[in-house]
């Protein structure tokens, strides 16, 4: 039974119950009693309590626009350039930050570090108030765990050892305490589903109890002006486990990305109130932790012995920040049933679309094979950039022709088979020439296209999917005149590489 001070209230139709019940006695909706805290002022008097906290006016007498003073936004550097330049600049004093990532991929690591670059004083004091320790509530692992963590960092010695506080400790109003009765630049809570507070009965995790912890934090950040990181687990389908309303309440969302197996991680930020959300910063897990990546618009490229088929390059945008990044197609013979259509790091809607397209537009008709595309390095993109290289790295797996390693290929694909243009075309190829890439395929409608030549890059021009098929795969020499059946195309191709007298080839489109 629920303790006197919490109800379960209907988050659809906003009646409170005593008792938890599968469905909503007023509204009849399923599942969406969720246990709250009742608080002794009303949520009115609180909502207005906090906006005069986050605004720091003490009033709330409208002032005209141009009246308002410029926020002071105290930033504390963290020291690890990437995680920086993510946060917009360094954590913002009083924010609320969330770190999102799927189990294992290195959160607690990366905030052990960040612990210790903000105790090493890498950056100036938020406003000399707190004394840069760091207090680090885990719920998931015991001191000693967190100590073998430290120790394979090597930050037990020094200003690391020394400033940051480790606390063992999931109950919310505990972390509070500590953290009021000796306010630190920094908390840390590893991890928001495994904070609780006292009122609620829900098991740690519950939608209730992830809520309630993460209001209390966020009044802790805002009353003592400390900066607070929740570590946050995210679920299957990739959003960050408990209640949506968990990414409203915070100030900051931040992403680890990455494959568990792969080095390279990637972090990114979905939502920052101080901050642009297009920066990405990229890592690399080795033995001694999250290193920073020297050159990222390289880290994500593949050297191959020789040529590959199924491989082409893509000079993506992330944010500002050019990265190439090799996408590759694996097309075989399907057996029976539905052809696959697998993809990481893509959008499977978009495989499947690009498929059609490259059937109906193009000549390669794939609806007898199973197509599974990856993205080197484990990194994730949904830029509708991404579908020319795409299509061309299937292309170039089902005939079983290599594009050259040097060309880049970037360029949205319509229903049609025509090209559209991208943003920032100038910028990836001035990034793919930099690398020593020689020719890039691009949409010729691109508005944004070079204004002037780019030095060692060669650049095509393609209308269509088909022309930049023909470019990347030098579909000239099946000569022009035959009809444009994606049977006669293939099958005048020669030579696969790796024979089998199977090819599917010729089984061609549907
Ligand atoms: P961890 O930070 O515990 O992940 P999370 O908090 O997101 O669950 O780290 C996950 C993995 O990182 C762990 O399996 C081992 C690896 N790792 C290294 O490779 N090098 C290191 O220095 C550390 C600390 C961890
Ligand atoms: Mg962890």
């Amino acid at each position: 039974m629920a303790r006197p001070q919490s109800r379960y209230v209907c988050q659809t139709c906003g009646e409170a119950f005593i008792r938890w019940e599968g469905q909503c006695r007023a509204c009849g909706g399923w599942n969406s009693l969720v246990e709250t805290v009742v608080r002794e002022p009303t949520a009115g008097e609180r909502a207005r309590g906090r906006a005069r906290v986050v605004a720091g006016t003490g009033g709330a007498e409208p002032t005209p626009l141009n009246q308002i003073g410029e926020a002071a936004v105290p930033r504390l550097q963290v020291g690890i350039d990437e995680l920086d330049r993510v946060l917009g600049g360094g954590l913002v004093a009083g924010s609320l930050v969330l770190l999102g990532g799927e189990p294992g991929i290195g959160k607690s690591t990366l905030l052990l570090q960040a612990a210790a670059g903000i105790a090493e004083g890498s950056g100036p004091r938020a406003d000399g108030s707190a004394d840069g320790r760091v207090l680090y509530a885990t719920g998931e692992e015991s001191t000693g765990q967190v100590r073998l963590r430290a120790a394979r960092l090597g930050l037990l010695t020094g200003p690391a050892g020394e400033r940051i506080d480790v606390v063992a400790e999931s109950t919310v109003e505990r972390i509070v305490e500590l953290a009021t009765k000796r306010p630190p630049a920094v908390v840390v809570v590893d991890s928001i589903q495994t904070a609780t507070v006292d009122e609620l009965d829900g098991p740690a995790g519950s939608v209730g109890q992830v809520r309630e912890s993460t209001l209390r934090l966020m009044e802790l950040a805002k009353g003592e002006g400390v900066a607070v990181v929740l570590v946050g687990h995210v679920t299957k389908d990739g959003s960050i486990a408990g209640p949506k309303t968990l990414e409203h309440l915070v100030d900051a969302v931040l992403n680890l990305e990455g494959e568990r197996y792969a080095a390279l991680r990637v972090l990114r930020a979905t939502k920052n109130r101080f901050g642009s959300t297009d920066e990405v910063g990229v890592f690399e897990m080795v033995e001694a932790g999250l290193r920073e990546v020297d050159d990222p618009s390289r880290a994500f490229l593949v050297e191959h012995e020789r040529p590959a088929p199924g491989s082409v390059v893509a000079p993506t945008l992330e944010g500002s920040r050019p990265l190439l990044v090799e996408v590759q197609a694996l097309v075989a013979p399907s057996g029976y049933g539905t052809p696959a259509r697998r993809g990481s790091g893509i959008d499977p809607n978009r495989l499947a679309l690009l498929v059609a397209v490259l059937g109906r537009r193009a000549g390669i008709g794939l609806g007898s094979h199973d197509v599974y595309v990856n993205l080197a390095g484990g990194l994730a993109v949904d830029e509708p950039g991404l579908d020319l290289p795409l299509a061309l790295a299937l292309a170039s797996s089902l005939r079983d022709v290599a594009v050259d390693p040097r060309t880049v290929a970037i360029g949205e694909v319509g229903l049609l088979g025509e090209l559209r243009g991208v943003g920032g075309l100038e910028r990836r190829l001035r990034e793919a020439a930099r690398l020593g890439f020689a020719r890039a395929i691009v949409p010729r409608s691109g508005r944004a296209a070079p204004s002037e030549p780019i030095a060692g890059l060669g650049i095509v021009a393609a209308a269509t999917l088909r022309e930049a098929v023909d470019a990347a795969l030098g579909g000239a020499s099946t000569g022009h005149g035959e009809a444009p059946s994606g049977d006669a195309r293939l099958t005048a191709r020669a030579e696969p590489i790796v024979g089998s007298g199977g090819r599917a080839s010729r089984r061609g489109s549907d």
